[in-house]
């Protein structure tokens, strides 16, 4: 555990999807986020939360309202005549999320509304004309590589998932989280499948000097 060089946890680590049923310890998850804290911020706001979503009643709402979402995606494109090709999409990305009820660990990883920053500052200001909320996407996911990265190096396997956020409609509101923007969910736990090594860019294709 924890003895692998950084080079080698970053080439080794794959979605998982299929987990043992064993649960991870506590202390490893207060590890993971611990390593998230230390992350960057803007202005150091630390504005990245975790939720642990461990009630059944939660992960039922939620199971239940992403299987609305994918009926109502469903019926729209029904009656637009839309191409099959999104229907089997809609059928594929649902799949990429129903699995996510199986883990031992799903968590939702979001940012802190009230969170404040220069370019916020500015635009409430008045003086720029648009706050995308880039430096947001940044920091959430600096914070999970963070956080499945440390998971990799204790053994455990890991998933990032946004396709349920396209099915479900209110994800703050079945959570009661509307302090935060959920960005994510996570699932967490010691992987029962190995995936080999999958094609990545090269520098060459991803670094250039202007
Ligand atoms: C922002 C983000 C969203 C993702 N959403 C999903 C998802 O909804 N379902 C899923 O199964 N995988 C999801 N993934 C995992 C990607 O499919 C995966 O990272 C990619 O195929 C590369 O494979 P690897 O992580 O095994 O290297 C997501 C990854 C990221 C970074």
């Amino acid at each position: 555990m924890d003895r692998l060089s950084l080079d080698e946890l970053m080439s080794k680590r794959r979605s998982i999807r299929t987990y043992k049923a064993d649960m991870p310890p506590d202390q490893w998850i207060e590890m993971m986020v611990r390593c998230a804290t230390m992350s960057p911020s803007p202005s150091n706001t630390q504005p990245v939360r975790f939720l642990k979503i461990s009630s059944t009643g939660i992960k039922e709402r939620l199971h239940e309202d992403m299987a609305m979402g994918r009926q109502h995606l469903l019926k729209t494109l029904e009656e637009r005549n839309g191409p099959k090709r999104l229907k089997n999409w809609i059928a594929s990305y649902y799949r990429f999320s129903e699995f996510m009820f199986d883990a031992p660990l799903l968590f939702a990883a979001g940012t802190v509304k009230a969170t404040t920053g220069f370019s916020k500052k500015l635009f409430e200001a008045g003086l720029i004309e648009r706050y995308d909320r880039k430096d947001l996407d940044i920091t959430t996911g600096l914070a999970l590589k963070a956080f499945i990265l440390k998971g990799e190096a204790l053994g455990l396997g890991s998933c990032i998932l946004t396709a349920p956020m396209v099915f479900i409609s209110n994800i703050e509101k079945i959570l009661g989280t509307e302090d935060l923007d959920i960005r994510c969910l996570i699932t967490v736990g010691f992987p029962d499948e190995a995936p080999g090594p999958i094609q990545r860019k090269t520098v060459q294709e991803v670094f250039r000097t202007v």
